[in-house]
């Protein structure tokens, strides 16, 4: 389990927050998503989780222990990470790419290669087609999942992802949402999900964290969130797609 408690952060020395006062719980097997528009403080609760940025207080456990005392490369092994944005090393090849935490552990070269097989066609790549290309050969879809598959290299309990399918056309977003579903069942992952898309939200959360501004408005499963919103806010986050979607079936 990760648990927030009271964690805020600033960059300014305490005159603005990105993150302000939030507090939650990530449940052992679950997807929880954390929604919000561009700018609400997202990516910086999950470099804060993972210690890419470190908190200004409150305080972060995972596994009941606090990171502030632990070491962050432990931790990173605990917590594989998908950045924001494609994030691919360009002058890597795939198989390099999927590898690289391997190649820190320490790994030997064929116990890399070994696995970065395996983990290509966990996501649904061909190894032998994609192990040796560059990412600049590989479509959008592609190279998200092979993003995908390098946050798992080391077999992470945690997967935290940033936005992972954002750039991408809607059908193919719509593939890759199902699979990711399906890795989750099969691979028996925690997961902390970023998006600002509130049907990304709906179709992939077991539970929704709705940030506003750094705070965090409410948490809860989507039926909470849409019959009980809890602020102001969220309600109106929630009404516009609704609305949209009633025109649309008045049109069909
Ligand atoms: N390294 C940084 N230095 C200063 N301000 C930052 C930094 N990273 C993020 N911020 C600010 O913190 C706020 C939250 O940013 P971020 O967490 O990236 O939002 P989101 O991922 O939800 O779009 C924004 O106002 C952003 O400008
Ligand atoms: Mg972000």
């Amino acid at each position: 389990m990760i648990s927030l408690k009271n964690v805020s952060k600033s960059f300014d020395g305490g005159r603005t927050f990105a993150v302000n006062d939030v507090s939650f719980d990530v449940r052992e097997g679950e997807t929880l998503v954390l929604l919000g528009s561009s700018g609400c403080g997202k990516t910086t609760l999950l470099k804060l989780t993972n210690r890419l940025l470190e908190s200004t207080s409150g305080t972060i456990e995972v596994d009941g222990q606090d990171i502030a005392l632990q070491d962050s490369i432990t931790l990173r092994r605990r917590i594989g990470y998908v950045f924001q944005g494609i994030g691919l090393f360009p002058h890597m090849t795939v198989e390099e790419n999927v590898a690289m935490v391997p190649r820190l552990l320490g790994w030997s070269a064929k116990k890399r290669r070994e696995r970065a097989h395996e983990l290509l066609e966990t996501v649904g790549l061909d190894p032998k087609t994609y192990a040796r290309r560059f990412p600049e050969e590989l479509s959008g879809g592609q190279q998200q999942r092979v993003g995908v598959g390098r946050a798992l290299a080391a077999d992470p309990a945690y997967l935290l992802m940033d936005e992972p399918f954002g750039a991408l056309d809607a059908l193919t977003r719509d593939t890759l949402q199902q699979e990711l579903l399906s890795l989750k069942e099969r691979l028996n992952k925690t997961i902390v999900f970023v998006t600002h898309d509130i049907f990304e939200a709906l179709a992939l959360g077991d539970r929704i964290a709705v940030l506003h501004a750094g705070r965090l408005e409410q948490i809860g499963t989507r039926e909470e969130i849409l019959k009980k919103p809890a602020t102001h806010f969220v309600r109106e986050l929630f009404a516009k797609p609704a609305k949209q979607l009633a025109a649309f079936g008045g049109m069909l």
